[in-house]
């Protein structure tokens, strides 16, 4: 796991965003991961500026949203297809063919969870997946106590996750209790994961993220199993990790193996430091 610190959140979307760009720029028909939230917000500022100012092209990738709540129309305000549509979509110039949302209103959600996994596969899987956590260690909607394995399906709400979405419906009970999310399984089989955070109250999540035992609990720490991720965080999320000094000596020893520093040391580019 590669763990980089950043002074403030600003500077987690705009890294984060640096390394979609790249992505996008190499393999332009990319499959891309996308996660909504307050988190990833800054991440989509920063690609639609690359996109209008500087050209970044995104017409060939295709995405896959970790999640829906169940029962909202895709024009609800509160709605992850809504949401996606207003921060992002409209923005760019991915074709509406290749957009996947889970669908909150599926009459079958059965089959409907088993078809959103045969696309992905299909698409030929997820190049980056990025993801935000919740305070109780959630990714995507996997609440503490989802099976590690687990495959796009259903999920219930956790209280502490109706709360905390409760400042955007205005009140607790016009939070769904149910969402359609991607599965913990789902999201390891992308080839990479990006997780962000940002702020002290996520920092207890992350520390268990990082440095707790892999459990489903924490749903986010399966990231520990992973062979490619990244994990972006202001100081404020980052604040509660004891092994910062070395997160950060991690990153000074990637700066120069990216810049090629250490050849002088025969270390040449390519060689994993995560
Ligand atoms: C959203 C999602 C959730 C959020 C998490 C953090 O698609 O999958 O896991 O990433 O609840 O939400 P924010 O970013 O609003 O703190």
């Amino acid at each position: 796991m590669r763990v980089i610190i950043e002074e403030s959140a600003e500077e987690v979307g705009r890294r984060a965003a640096r390394i979609l760009a790249r992505q996008v720029r190499e393999k332009p028909d990319s499959v891309l991961g996308l996660a909504t939230g307050h988190t990833p917000l800054g991440v989509y500022r920063e690609l639609i500026r690359m996109h209008t100012e500087e050209g970044l092209d995104f017409s060939q990738i295709t995405t896959f949203n970790l999640d829906e709540y169940v029962g909202l129309e895709p024009t609800h305000p509160q709605s992850y297809r809504f949401f996606m549509q207003r921060h992002l979509f409209e923005h760019l110039n991915a074709h509406p063919s290749r957009i996947h949302v889970p669908d909150g209103r599926a009459l079958d959600f059965a089959s409907f969870c088993r078809r959103y996994e045969e696309r992905i596969r299909m698409a030929g899987g997820i190049d980056i997946q990025l993801l935000g956590i919740g305070r109780d260690g959630h990714m995507a909607f996997n609440e503490p106590g989802s099976s590690l394995g687990s495959r796009t399906r259903l999920k219930t709400l956790a209280s502490e996750t109706i709360r905390d979405n409760a400042r955007y419906f205005g009140t607790e009970d016009r939070v769904p209790r149910l969402a359609v999310t991607m599965g913990v399984g789902t999201i390891l089989e992308a080839r990479q994961c990006l997780l962000l955070a940002n702020g002290p109250h996520k920092a207890e999540a992350i520390q268990r993220t990082i440095e707790g035992p892999v459990t489903s609990q924490v749903t986010a720490s399966a990231l520990q199993l992973h062979r490619d991720v990244i994990i972006i965080l202001d100081e404020e999320a980052a604040s509660r990790l004891e092994r910062v000094a070395y997160y950060r000596d991690v990153e000074r020893a990637q700066s120069l193996l990216e810049s090629g520093g250490l050849r002088a040391l025969g270390i040449g580019p390519g060689t994993g430091n995560g």
